[in-house]
């Protein structure tokens, strides 16, 4: 049994404040019946709340998927610019998703969101080899070279020796090639540095998918939504190498 107020702020309804206020004010049920009484104690498993009518869930945690737009930061504050947590509606950002690792500010595509501390930690660090890959356009030839020095491991500005990755090339002209890049790790403005290293510069840069998730194609730059639980799935039980 727990406190009402605390059921529904825990779940992501507002803060305790706001959730009293909530109750005060007519708009939650309990099985049928108004309450005003925010204190009240129930159990969540064996009674039905409903907030105006829609039936409460309960649950701690949220993921998001999104299609991040050029020009916001990966961050949930920022003195200067337009962060991805601005773009999402109350309902979500009441949750205090952050974004699990991070793309550039002009770097569009893949970007995943959650409150889920543990899970956040196990996807970003390079101690499991989470694959995410980039579609890149760059402005010179790139070449069988680029490819071999990537799986060597490109050494960057800092001396820093990448993991082994994985460079496709996809189509070179005369202005420049389209490639796909595999990274495991997500060091500082990573794809950038490395073809920077090999004397080449990204001129664009998508990510377009991150472990087992793809870019969803139907969301537009800026749009997002709740993983489904397919992906859901396959992002939590994934067993990334050690
Ligand atoms: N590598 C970069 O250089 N920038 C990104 O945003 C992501 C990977």
């Amino acid at each position: 049994m727990e406190r009402l107020d605390k059921i529904l702020a825990n779940s992501g309804y507002g803060s305790r404040k706001e959730v009293k206020a909530l109750v005060k004010a007519g708009n939650v049920t309990i099985d049928g019946v108004k309450v005003k009484d925010s204190g009240i104690q129930i159990d969540p498993e064996k009674s039905e709340i409903l907030i105006n009518d829609e039936k409460v869930l309960f649950r701690n945690f949220i993921y998001l998927i999104m299609n991040k737009p050029a020009g916001v930061v990966s961050a949930t504050f920022d003195n200067y610019d337009k962060t991805v947590v601005d773009l999402l509606q109350p309902e979500h950002e009441r949750f205090k998703p952050f974004p699990i690792g991070r793309l550039d500010k002009d770097t569009v595509g893949l970007l995943l969101l959650t409150n889920d501390g543990d899970l956040n930690h196990k996807l970003i660090s390079p101690k499991y080899h989470v694959n995410k890959v980039y579609y890149a356009e760059i402005d010179k030839e790139v070449n069988e070279e680029d490819v071999k020095a990537f799986e060597n491991g490109i050494i960057l500005d800092d001396e820093y020796k990448c993991m082994p990755a994985s460079l496709k090339i996809l189509k070179v002209d005369k202005d420049g090639s389209r490639v796909e890049v595999t990274i495991q790790e997500g060091k500082f403005h990573q794809v950038k540095r490395m073809f920077l290293s090999r004397g080449k510069s990204v001129v664009y840069l998508r990510r377009i998918r991150f472990g087992p998730i793809n870019i969803d194609e139907s969301l537009k730059e800026g749009e997002y939504r709740e993983l489904s639980e397919k992906e859901f799935k396959a992002l939590t039980y994934s067993e990334y190498e050690e």
